[in-house]
């Protein structure tokens, strides 16, 4: 198999460029490496000798191999040195101007045929390439940090991008051992756009007063498995990334509300709480070790109610079931008697609406989320409405913890947890699809590789269902009146169809 490229350039030799480096190196390219710092491209190479020593210890990789990859990398100290070389892959500080005037000088001295690429991740590769006189070459070429570990690569085309550079970079990515995904060139690409429901939603949530930040995390690892909790994840990447991440997305697509940032992530940022590395941010650390808060304990309840579902439940077979199982005393009349706890179980409605809807005594109305089959969650997540008496609430609580399951108790809101975050996940993934950014296949290569989701966002709708994502959606709308949770034209019409969200049309 022959490289692509045979002699690349990484330009900028910091975290990133040095990743690439290293990718390009194994795949059999010789690889220039040039910084605006002096010796820095030295030291980056020096650097990435040392990964690879690393790899020797740990036996992955062979001492002989070692010693071929290292011929591979050319420090230099002149753009002029650049000339040779096939492609050049811009990894600078990220500001417009600076990226300009680079690829303008590199025109000077490759040839018209070399590839030009810009890792940038939040600049428009249309605009950093508006200048250049051969704009066909050029292409965005988005790699993730660390660039060794995370597998996969946005290759973005501009407004003026020939479609055979991008196959040619997405042959190249293939052959460092990378997914490549192929991009238009819009806001966030695909990753960082699919990216922004997770934590805007759950920011919501905690804004509406429904749920701390450590009740959140744990309902979206239990029932929708998620590795990381919104607020963990923030933590992680902190908050003076990714605030301004959801501000540049939001202002990029012209205020849309579906990316609308939180007040929270501001004031936070602005108190320097940013996450790990500040030792305080959602959580607090030491050592290393997030502090979280205990769960509160299952109340005692000495005589259970009887429990009454009402007809329209979500899987109300199931859930009587499942009632039933847990030693409940099931009431089969049409309407609940003066004793009994009523539960019930919306898509996107809040407990307060069913109960006024369904002319229901608020007072002994609780709702549970169904969304998720109750065998495949380890939580199960109840809520309560404000009028909610303390003894039915408990008695809820007790009721669905008796088998030793999770078990969280929120504050009323539509959708739930778990009903509200993934349907606003998959409403921007099929956004995506509907202006066709990228394919729904990429797009799911796209997602569990650059955010480690437990699957694509497409899949996920699938999963838990098409039609149940629009109609959490459409009831969210008329709970919250918010036209953030419009449903896209793609979940629209799929979703009504019963179609899954892969599907595209012939
Ligand atoms: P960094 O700050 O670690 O490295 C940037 C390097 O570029 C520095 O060594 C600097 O001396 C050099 N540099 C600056 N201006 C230069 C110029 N005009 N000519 C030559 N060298 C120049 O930055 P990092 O994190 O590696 O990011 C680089 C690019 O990659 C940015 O465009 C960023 O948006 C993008 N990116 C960063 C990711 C990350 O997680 N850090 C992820 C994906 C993309």
């Amino acid at each position: 198999m022959t490289v692509k490229f045979s002699t690349i350039a990484i330009v900028g030799t910091g975290a990133m460029g040095r990743g690439i480096a290293q990718i390009a190196a194994q795949a059999g390219s010789t690889v220039y490496l040039l910084d605006a710092q002096e010796g820095a491209a030295q030291k980056a190479a020096s650097a990435i000798v040392a990964q690879w020593d690393k790899l020797v210890e740990k036996g992955r990789l062979d001492p002989a191999q070692r010693d071929v990859y290292a011929t591979h990398l050319c420090p230099v100290e002149a753009l002029s040195a650049l000339k040779g070389c096939d492609l050049v892959v811009e990894a600078i500080v990220e500001k417009l101007d600076v990226k300009r005037q680079l690829f303008k000088d590199l025109e000077d001295i490759v040839s018209p045929e070399a590839v030009l690429a810009t890792n940038t991740s939040s600049l428009s590769v249309t605009a950093i390439g508006a200048g250049l006189r051969h704009p066909g070459r050029f292409a965005g070429f988005h790699f993730f940090n660390p660039v060794p570990l995370m597998k996969v690569v946005e290759v973005v085309a501009g407004f003026k991008t020939e479609a055979a550079v991008c196959d040619r970079l997405r042959e190249y990515a293939r052959q460092m051992g990378h997914s490549a995904v192929l991009a238009q060139d819009t806001p966030g690409f695909i990753v960082n756009h699919a990216g922004r429901g997770y934590g805007t939603e759950a920011l919501r949530i905690v804004g509406e007063g429904v749920a701390d930040f450590a009740t959140i995390d744990r309902i979206l690892k239990d029932q929708a498995g998620f590795k990381l909790g919104p607020f963990e994840l923030m933590d992680l990447t902190a908050l003076d990334v990714s605030h301004p991440v959801m501000e540049s997305i939001y202002r990029q697509y012209y205020d849309e509300p579906r990316f609308r940032p939180s007040v929270i992530t501001a004031q936070r940022l602005a108190a320097g709480a940013l996450g790990r590395k500040t030792g305080e941010g959602f959580y607090r650390y030491a050592d290393g070790a997030a502090a979280v808060p205990d769960e509160p304990a299952a109340p005692a309840v000495d005589t259970l109610p009887p429990v009454w579902v009402p007809p329209r439940a979500t899987r109300r077979a199931e859930l009587l079931r499942l009632v039933h199982t847990l030693g409940g005393q099931l009431e089969t009349g049409a309407a609940p008697s003066s004793q009994a706890l009523v539960v019930v179980a919306p898509l996107g409605f809040d407990i307060t609406t069913v109960a006024a809807v369904e002319r229901l005594d608020a007072t002994r109305t609780v709702g549970i989320d169904m969304l998720v089959d109750d065998a495949a969650t380890k939580r199960r997540v109840l809520a309560t409405n404000p009028a909610t008496r303390r003894d039915m609430r408990d008695a809820a609580h007790a009721l669905f913890a008796r088998d030793g399951k999770a078990v969280s108790v929120i504050r009323d809101s539509g959708g739930f947890v778990t009903q509200r975050v993934l349907a606003t996940i998959v409403n921007i993934a099929t956004d995506i699809c509907q202006q066709r950014i990228c394919t729904p296949a990429d797009l799911e290569t796209a997602v569990t590789l650059g955010l480690g989701y437990p699957r694509g966002p497409l899949a996920m709708g699938d999963l838990y269902g098409p039609t149940n994502m629009l109609e959490v959606l459409f009831n969210m709308q008329t709970v919250y009146g918010d036209p953030r949770y419009r449903p896209s034209p793609w979940l629209r019409r799929r979703g009504a169809l019963g179609l899954s969200l892969r599907h595209e049309e012939e």
